[in-house]
């Protein structure tokens, strides 16, 4: 049975994945934690903790709230900056055999595209995921949300690496087909759809929202939500491979994204529940491609889609 996914490639450095499971953004620490509690060699990839320029604290607490079947997070992308990024983390990353794909966001386009060329050629980084779409931090949907920006950040980073270039998009960019055009116009190698969205909760007692100013939804309750703008993009066969992100939570809500179009998932909020469940969904995923007589993953990659 062949399930490994390649993204990048064509004459570029390219990215294969052993599978399609991988772990997503900000729900995985840096993989570094996780180690002790299962083989993460046996991952399709991990995607490290949004990466910045600069150290950042993130934002002041409550910076998680729960929501029936969901998770509301503000936590404004603590972490410890690109320089110990590649001190600390790359050469622990260079040891294992499950490529890290180092997800980076910036404040300019200049920002990204310095944050590139440091990572470019950093033993332990496989590819770059472009965050252009973290509601919590200011103006972190600007590039997300307009085409010609989102093609600008891509096209600048593409300069500087040679690496995969995977580009995170909102699910809450009005058009979301045009700002994927663009960016696959643009170089990009690989669409994750999707981030976070914006959402609020209050706290009755006190009368206040929280996270303070609102923060990103994820896990379960947005699953329909973002398999539906994958479905979209996919159905405009812009030549990339579709990640799909947001509330897989089993191997059968795996399915159902590559059945719409995805050709990987990224399993994100589930983790803080159950660690394990990444590992979960690609046993599910492999045993019910065998069951189904599938030799090739491709085969249930858009399904769905002609229905
Ligand atoms: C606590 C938390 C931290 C996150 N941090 C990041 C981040 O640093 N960069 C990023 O691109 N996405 C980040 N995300 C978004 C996830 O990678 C993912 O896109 C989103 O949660 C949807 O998937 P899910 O419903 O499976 O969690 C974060 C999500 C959560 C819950």
């Amino acid at each position: 049975m062949n399930i490994a996914v390649e993204i990048g490639g064509r004459g570029k450095r390219g990215l294969l994945l052993s599978n399609p499971v991988m772990v997503a953004s900000g729900c995985f620490g840096n993989g570094i934690e996780f180690r002790r509690l299962f083989d993460i060699d046996r991952l399709g990839a991990i995607v490290s903790k949004g990466i910045t320029l600069r150290p950042r604290q993130g934002n002041p607490q409550p910076r998680l709230v729960e929501t029936p079947a969901g998770l509301i997070n503000s936590i404004g992308l603590q972490n410890i900056g690109v320089g110990r990024v590649i001190k600390e983390l790359a050469p622990i990353w260079a040891t294992w055999r499950v490529p890290v794909v180092a997800n980076i966001a910036g404040e300019s386009v200049e920002e990204y595209a310095s944050l590139a060329a440091q990572l470019d050629g950093t033993p332990g980084v496989s590819a770059l995921e472009l965050n252009i779409s973290c509601p919590n931090v200011e103006n972190g949907l600007e590039f997300a949300c307009h085409p010609p920006l989102a093609a600008e950040v891509t096209a600048a980073v593409r300069r500087c690496t040679a690496l995969p270039v995977i580009v995170k998009l909102s699910p809450v960019a009005p058009n979301l087909v045009a700002v994927a055009q663009a960016v696959v116009e643009a170089g990009a190698d690989a669409l994750t759809i999707a981030n976070t969205y914006p959402a609020l909760a209050i706290d009755i007692w006190s009368a206040r929202p929280v996270p303070s100013f609102g923060g990103g939804l994820s896990g379960p309750a947005i699953k329909p939500l973002t398999l539906r703008l994958v479905s979209e993009v996919a159905r405009e066969q812009l030549g990339v491979p579709i990640i799909g992100c947001g509330g897989i939570s089993t191997w059968q809500d795996a399915v159902e994204y590559l059945m719409a179009g995805a050709s990987a998932v990224q399993v994100g909020t589930i983790t803080f529940r159950n660690p394990r469940a990444p590992l979960e969904v690609l046993e599910g995923l492999e045993s019910f491609l065998q069951q189904q007589g599938i030799e090739d993953l491709s085969q249930i990659v858009g399904a769905a889609l002609g229905s």
